[in-house]
C-alpha cells in the first residue's frame, strides 16, 4: 500500500513539472521580447538613434546606451557609469541573434536583428559587471562579451 501512495506521488510530482514546462513555454511563446519598433537590420547604421552607437548623460545619474551587437561585439564596449546610475539600453543586432545578458543584474534580453530592444536598469553597487551574449551567434560566440564598470 505504501509503493502506491509513493507512486502516485512521483506520478503526480512528474504531471507539475510537465505542467510548469508547458507553461513557461507557452507564456514565452505569448510574450516575446519586448520589440517595440521595426528596423532594417541593413540599415541600422543609417537609423537616427544607432547612427552613433555611444552612451550619452541625459540627467543626474542618468544615462542612455545605444548599443549596437554583432559577430562578436557589443559596441560601445567596456561602458563607465557612476554608481547609482540608473542607465537606457537601446540594443539592436545588426546581424543575427544576440543576447544581451549582465551578469549580477536581472538584465536579460533577446536582441534580434531588425527589432530595437529597449531596457532600463539601475546601478547601486560599484563593481564590473560582465556582459555576456547568451544567444548561440556563431563560432565566437563564447568570446563575445564587455564590461560595464560602475565606480
Ligand atoms: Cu552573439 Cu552569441
Amino acid at each position: 500500500r505504501e509503493e502506491k501512495i509513493w507512486l502516485t506521488l512521483s506520478f503526480g510530482m512528474i504531471m507539475i513539472f510537465m505542467f510548469i514546462t508547458g507553461y513557461q513555454a507557452f507564456a514565452q511563446g505569448m510574450a516575446p521580447p519586448s520589440n517595440k519598433e521595426i528596423i532594417d537590420p541593413q540599415k541600422v547604421d543609417q537609423q537616427a538613434s544607432f547612427d552613433k552607437p555611444g552612451i550619452t548623460k541625459i540627467g543626474d545619474k542618468e544615462y542612455e546606451v545605444v548599443m549596437t551587437l554583432q559577430v562578436f561585439s557589443f559596441n560601445p564596449g567596456n561602458i563607465e557609469v557612476p554608481a547609482g546610475s540608473t542607465v537606457h539600453f537601446t540594443l539592436t543586432s545588426k546581424d543575427v541573434v544576440h543576447g544581451f545578458e549582465v551578469a549580477g543584474t536581472n538584465l536579460n534580453a533577446m536582441v534580434p536583428p531588425g527589432h530595437i530592444q529597449k531596457i532600463t536598469q539601475k546601478f547601486d553597487k560599484a563593481g564590473t559587471y560582465l556582459v555576456l551574449c547568451n544567444e548561440y551567434c556563431g563560432a565566437g560566440h563564447q568570446m563575445m562579451s564587455t564590461t560595464i564598470t560602475v565606480k
